[in-house]
């Protein structure tokens, strides 16, 4: 302490300077204090929700710089929870963390069997559920090159997939078309984005609904890519029909005229010649 601050004894001292540096001193502490305040609230967040394993990569991806802090809980699904949390450069980012193996897990393992792209998972879960998140953020950077509107994704590390917020400036996350007041444009839209996913990026969706495609002020974006499977897949088509029949229902029961299915997946395919 003292050797910190010699200047302190000195009698000739100012005082406003001395109160000064005293401030500062105090608000430094402050700060630090409020840091390891925010820090335990981070794990309060995760309190009896998550595993040390997947405690250890937040820590990770805090000290790699991808994110500062945990902010708040945005969702909760069957197989994973969503947060939201502020990247050091204060903008918000999203962390969504699969969450150690489920019934569901098992149930959608056909989803990964049979994509070449994940041939070489070994049995045991934790691997499944990395393998999963990193299938989620391989599917949503080739959609994304493809040009199709996704989140950008930014990092996966193990079973915790990390990509950008979307919402308003005062951090409301985008609504999705199950909350939104849609119209004919929209629905042209999810078409046009699942038309690009097939031909651009090869993917399709396989859990399309009104709960993962999303209303913005700049159009039509699709979320939630965990479950989309390469065009090669034997079951591509099967998902495909799937994915428009909701599509259609939805907009149908809000009073929008909707295309034809089967002409709708020949439009998506490019098969409408
Ligand atoms: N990038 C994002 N920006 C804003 N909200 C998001 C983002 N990703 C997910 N969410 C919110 O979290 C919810 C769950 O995410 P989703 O990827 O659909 O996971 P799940 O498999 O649990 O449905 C979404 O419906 C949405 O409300
Ligand atoms: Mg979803």
């Amino acid at each position: 302490m003292l050797s910190e601050e010699p200047e302190e004894q000195l009698p000739k001292e100012n005082g406003q300077k001395a109160m000064d540096r005293a401030d500062r001193r105090l608000s430094r502490r402050e700060r630090e204090s409020r840091l390891l305040v925010k820090r335990s609230e981070d794990y309060d967040v995760f309190d009896n929700v998550f595993d040390v394993p997947t405690l250890m990569i937040i820590n990770d991806l805090k000290d790699d710089g991808v994110i500062h802090q945990i902010r708040g809980s945005l969702a909760a699904g069957k197989e994973s929870k969503v947060y939201t949390a502020i990247a050091p450069d204060g903008t918000l980012r999203i962390l969504k963390i699969y969450l150690t193996v489920s019934a569901e897990f098992k149930k959608r393992l056909q989803y990964i069997a049979g994509d070449p792209r994940f041939s070489d998972i070994k049995p045991g879960s934790r691997s499944l559920i990395a393998a999963w998140a990193r299938k989620e953020f391989k599917n949503m950077l080739a959609a994304r090159a493809a040009g199709v509107r996704v989140p950008r994704p930014i990092a996966v590390k193990k079973n915790v997939l990390v990509m950008e917020f979307v919402g308003d400036s005062e951090g409301n996350a985008v609504r999705p078309l199950i909350e939104s007041k849609v119209t004919s444009g929209d629905y042209r839209q999810v078409i046009e984005q699942v038309t690009i996913l097939y031909q651009k990026a090869r993917l399709v969706h396989a859990d399309l609904s009104e709960y993962n495609i999303f209303k913005t002020d700049s159009g039509i974006m699709l979320f939630d890519f965990g479950s989309a499977v390469d065009v090669q897949h034997p079951n591509s088509k099967q998902f495909l029909v799937r994915d428009v029949m909701n599509v259609n229902r939805f907009f149908e029961k809000r009073g929008i005229e909707v295309l034809d299915a089967v002409q709708a997946v020949e439009k998506i395919k490019g098969e409408n010649k």
